[in-house]
């Protein structure tokens, strides 16, 4: 299908408190080839003048797929990039431009590598410069940017702690080219990519805020859930050092490309009543009252006409109240979501109740990205459907190797040569030391021989069986699937292929599940958990339209991973845990020794989705895990 070029239509005024324009695309791949044709547009109109073209560059995984727009420009409509200059905005330092994480590197095999453009026209900051130089360097990539001309058009993507470039907070609107420590936040984002945090590095070389601004147009690009909350602060919030990406509120063309799951924290979005007539579908209502309570502090069974009325919500009143009727509706609608039954309870009435009560038992599959996807976010849950007599399978779609650090690795490989040596196990000790030969040899950067990849997996399916094994779940109703995808490639440049979505399609069609837990719907499109999610939609797509009958009786529930958790108005099912169960499902976590990330670790996040329940004035649990119902 032909990716539509023009945002989805904005209605009048609800754009309002928007200080950036910000065009909302039903995708991505709509924006990028939107902002593609114009960047067609601008070189043509400059080329006809004789001109040409500055284009200010970002790396990261957002502009992914406009350069491949760019590319298939080149080739299939042989559009010619000769008299383009680039300015990439950064590069990390101490990372030479060979070093696989280095952004000349990305901008080679990413876009450079596949046009026309000549290599001496292309600038990516150089992160090798000694220290006591770059000052000196930085001025003159400043110098060379004024004497290309200054930059016509500068492209860029957003940090969650809202950097551009890498404008972390406090850096000031008069900041120029220069060295800069990385957030804590910007290292984490990218541990995956340089195999553990701890290598990622700690300084960056950035082009400052002022020479972003003096470019003369500049497009910002955000896709995916986890940047809503940042591109709704830059472009709704108050100019501020702490959010870089709101000093673009100054410029006179500046604008922001998102889709829609990055639009969503916009006020239009969020909470459309206060900006425009809403038409109350049965979810507004929900969120409507939900926003209210949460506003106001107050359980949703005291507010009062006074509160809807003054906060913007006469006209739902109107319609859905008095406000008295309308509490007890949605408190009750609250309260049907809780359920300790998530696989539907045997013999019970289930008209209020998230689950069919039949078939019992139901064959149960849990997808996982990857290991520890699942125990994170649903471990009680497993738990659960386990105890309560359900048939559940959990696969994993890929086998995080890519995760796992050298140093795990090595421990396996140590400890196998040992057993070996004294054993006297003459091929053993020759594959441990081609283990250890071959780490050695790659080092802290180089990339993961077959070999390690392959010990690498193993380390991860022992701990996901042992992470399983705590929520009752057995050995053999653990599918590691490795996806061909993923085995052959790295992270934010990830391709799901049709063999991928052949073997998720052959692993549904096998289990033939009644239901599905799932995630990634609202990821990042570039992350792993998105590209999990595409591979199971085309494959379900592929099964529906072979008129499979397991589908029809068949629930899909979405779990989130790291991005926000669901809001209460979003949840269709939440499953309550006790202080016994969360503490078992952060002991199946800390199964995971091979990659920890501290801050899933310790159940807050599901201890916090109890509290917004009990705030609204529903059962007080420890903990919940939320899940909401996609149709298929
Ligand atoms: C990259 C850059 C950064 C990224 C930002 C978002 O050159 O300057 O500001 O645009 O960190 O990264 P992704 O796109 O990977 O989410």
């Amino acid at each position: 299908m032909a990716a539509k070029t023009k945002p989805l239509p904005t209605l009048p005024g609800e754009d309002r408190l928007e200080k950036i324009p910000a065009h909302i695309y039903e995708s991505p791949g709509d924006a990028c080839a939107a902002l593609a044709a114009e960047v067609k547009t601008l070189i043509e109109k400059r080329r006809a003048k004789g001109k040409a073209t500055v284009l200010g560059l970002a790396t990261g995984s957002t502009p992914v797929p406009f350069y491949r727009e760019l590319i298939r420009l080149h080739n299939e409509e042989g559009f010619s990039f000769a008299d383009v200059i680039t300015f990439n905005l950064d590069e990390y330092f101490g990372v030479d431009r060979d070093h696989r994480e280095s952004y000349a590197r990305f901008m080679r095999e990413q876009l450079f590598d596949h046009i026309d453009i000549d290599p001496a026209n292309t600038h990516v900051p150089d992160g090798t410069v000694p220290s006591e130089e770059v000052f000196s360097y930085c001025s003159g990539y400043e110098k060379a940017i004024k004497e290309a001309g200054g930059i016509d058009l500068q492209i860029l993507g957003i940090g969650r702690t809202g950097h551009i470039g890498f404008n972390e907070p406090g850096s000031s609107r008069d900041s120029r080219t220069r060295l800069i420590t990385l957030d804590r936040i910007t290292r984490l984002d990218a541990a995956a990519d340089f195999l553990g945090e701890e290598n990622v590095p700690r300084f960056a070389i950035t082009m400052g805020v002022g020479t972003i601004l003096e470019a003369r147009e500049i497009a910002l690009m955000a896709w995916g859930q986890n940047k809503a909350s940042v591109v709704a602060e830059a472009v709704e919030g108050p100019v501020s050092d702490q959010v870089s990406a709101s000093f673009l509120q100054d410029h006179p063309k500046a604008r922001f490309l998102i889709d829609a799951a990055a639009a969503g924290a916009l006020t239009r979005r969020r909470v459309p009543w206060l900006v425009r007539p809403v038409s109350w579908k049965a979810r507004d209502v929900r969120r409507a009252v939900v926003w209210v309570a949460q506003k106001l502090e107050k359980p949703v069974l005291k507010l009062v006409e006074r509160d809807f009325n003054e906060n913007g919500l006469g006209d739902l009143l109107t319609q859905h109240g008095p406000a008295y009727d309308l509490n007890i509706r949605i408190f009750n609608e609250l309260q049907h979501t809780i359920s300790g039954w998530p696989g539907g309870k045997p013999n019970a009435d289930h008209t209020n109740r998230p689950e069919r009560a039949l078939p019992y038992p139901k064959t149960t599959l849990v997808l996982s990205p990857e290991p520890q996807d699942d125990v994170i976010s649903m471990g009680g849950t497993m738990e659960r459907l386990h105890e309560q007599g359900h048939n559940v399978t959990v696969a994993y779609l890929t086998s995080g190797n890519l995760r796992v650090a050298d140093a795990e690795a090595e421990k396996f490989a140590r400890v196998l040569l040992a057993t070996a040596q004294r054993e006297k196990w003459k091929k053993q000790v020759e594959y441990a030391e081609g283990i250890l030969a071959q780490l050695a040899e790659k080092g802290p950067f180089g990339q993961d021989t077959d070999d390690i990849r392959r010990i690498k997996s193993l380390i991860r399916r022992g701990e996901a069986r042992d992470a399983c094994a705590v929520c009752g779940i057995a050995h053999e109703k653990i599918r590691f699937l490795d996806l061909p995808f993923y085995e052959q490639g790295r992270y934010r440049q990830f391709t799901v292929q049709d063999e991928d979505i052949a073997a998720v399609r052959k692993l549904l069609a096998a289990v033939k599940p009644h239901q599905i837990y799932a995630t990634g719907n609202a990821a990042d499109p570039s992350s792993l958990p998105a590209k999990c999610f595409y591979a199971l939609s085309q494959a379900i797509a592929q099964e529906k339209a072979a008129g499979a009958a397991w589908l029809e009786s068949c629930y899909l529930w979405l779990y989130r991973g790291t991005e926000d958790e669901y809001s209460p108005h979003e949840i269709d099912m939440a499953v309550p845990m006790s202080p016994d169960q969360l503490a078992r499902k952060v002991s199946a976590i800390h199964k995971y020794q091979s990659h920890r990330s501290e801050e899933q670790h310790t159940g807050e996040r599901n201890r916090l989705a109890a509290q917004r329940y009990d705030d609204l004035g529903l059962a007080e649990y420890e903990a919940i895990e939320p899940f909401q119902r996609w149709r298929i």
